[in-house]
């Protein structure tokens, strides 16, 4: 239980040092002995920066058509599932993690064989949303606390998957170090503005054949009211008071920190993402 400083705390699951969402550590263990296929998709991201939005392109895409059965919750997360569970699955697996690059399983950082998506988000839109996702998910963090009191812990990575400063950074240079990787780099930002664009060369990068119908197709099925109808309805968890409340789409846009975040705020976080993120990708991304 990770104390925020207001009295509050926000439930995490320690495993090697690291802190991890309270799953089971099975499957958290499951992420060093994972065994990657040639025709992998892995999504990866920070939580909080896309990773169903796009998850559900490359699903949708693999298939080469729209009308896919719809997966429960989080079942091609790695760190989520249990081994024998993603082994189940049938080829092509398109899967996410939102594992440091330094934690991702060794044989995907060793055999470079399975393709990855790397997403990064606005650090202070994800702080928001991760907030929002931390009071919600009741069920594994228990966490009662104030945005004044949450913003300090996301600062300083006392969350879940820990530092967004750190995870971007090691990314940053784990893609750089490796160049032969196979890795799309993209944003939530980018995928917000030209969505059909950023379909097409999602498309092209998983090597499949993609008319304009079928872009626009995949584009209008993976749009955040129609995600959030269709599958907002089943990736629900019993809050406490027995209500149900999608968790996954909350508001879907770009720059809603603007309405959180006080101006000493936005000020103490402008302050630490130039120290923390100097010539970075992220900082000629997201700095003002
Ligand atoms: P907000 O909380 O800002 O609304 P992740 O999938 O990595 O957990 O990211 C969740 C964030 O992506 C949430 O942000 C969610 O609303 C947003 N999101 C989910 N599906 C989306 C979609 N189809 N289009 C745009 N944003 C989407």
């Amino acid at each position: 239980y990770l104390p925020d400083g207001g009295g509050n705390t926000l439930k995490a699951l320690k495993y090697k040092g690291r802190l991890w969402p309270a799953f089971d550590p099975e499957s958290i263990k499951g992420v060093e002995t994972f065994k990657s296929r040639d025709d992998d998709v892995i999504v990866v991201a920070y939580p909080k920066s896309g990773t169903h939005w796009v998850w559900e392109m490359a699903r949708l895409l693999l298939a080469g058509k729209t009308d896919v059965p719809m997966i429960e919750k989080d079942d091609g997360m790695i760190e989520d599932v249990l081994p024998d569970k993603l082994e189940a699955q049938t080829s092509p697996r398109a899967l996410n993690t939102h594992a440091h690059f330094e934690l991702m399983p060794k044989e995907v950082l060793s055999k470079k064989n399975c393709k990855l998506i790397y997403i990064t988000r606005d650090p202070r839109d994800v702080a928001v949303s991760y907030y929002n996702h931390h009071r919600k998910l009741v069920e594994y963090y228990d966490y009662k606390g104030q945005w004044k009191d949450y913003f300090p812990m996301f600062l300083s990575g006392k969350v879940d998957y820990e530092s967004w400063f750190a995870f971007t950074r090691g990314w940053e240079q784990g893609i750089k170090d490796n160049p032969d990787l196979k890795v799309h780099v993209t944003s939530y930002e980018a995928l917000h503005e030209n969505t059909n664009e950023e379909v097409k060369n999602l498309a092209e990068f998983l090597g499949v054949s993609a008319d304009e119908a079928f872009i626009s197709e995949v584009v209008k099925k993976t749009s955040f009211d129609n995600m959030k109808a269709s599958k907002g309805k089943n990736e629900t968890y019993k809050e406490k008071d027995k209500s149900e409340v999608p968790i996954m789409y909350r508001k879907g846009k770009v720059g809603d920190w603007k309405n959180w975040f006080t101006v000493a705020q936005s000020e103490q976080f402008d302050e630490i993402f130039e120290q923390e993120m100097k010539e970075t990708r992220a900082q000629k991304l997201y700095s003002n």
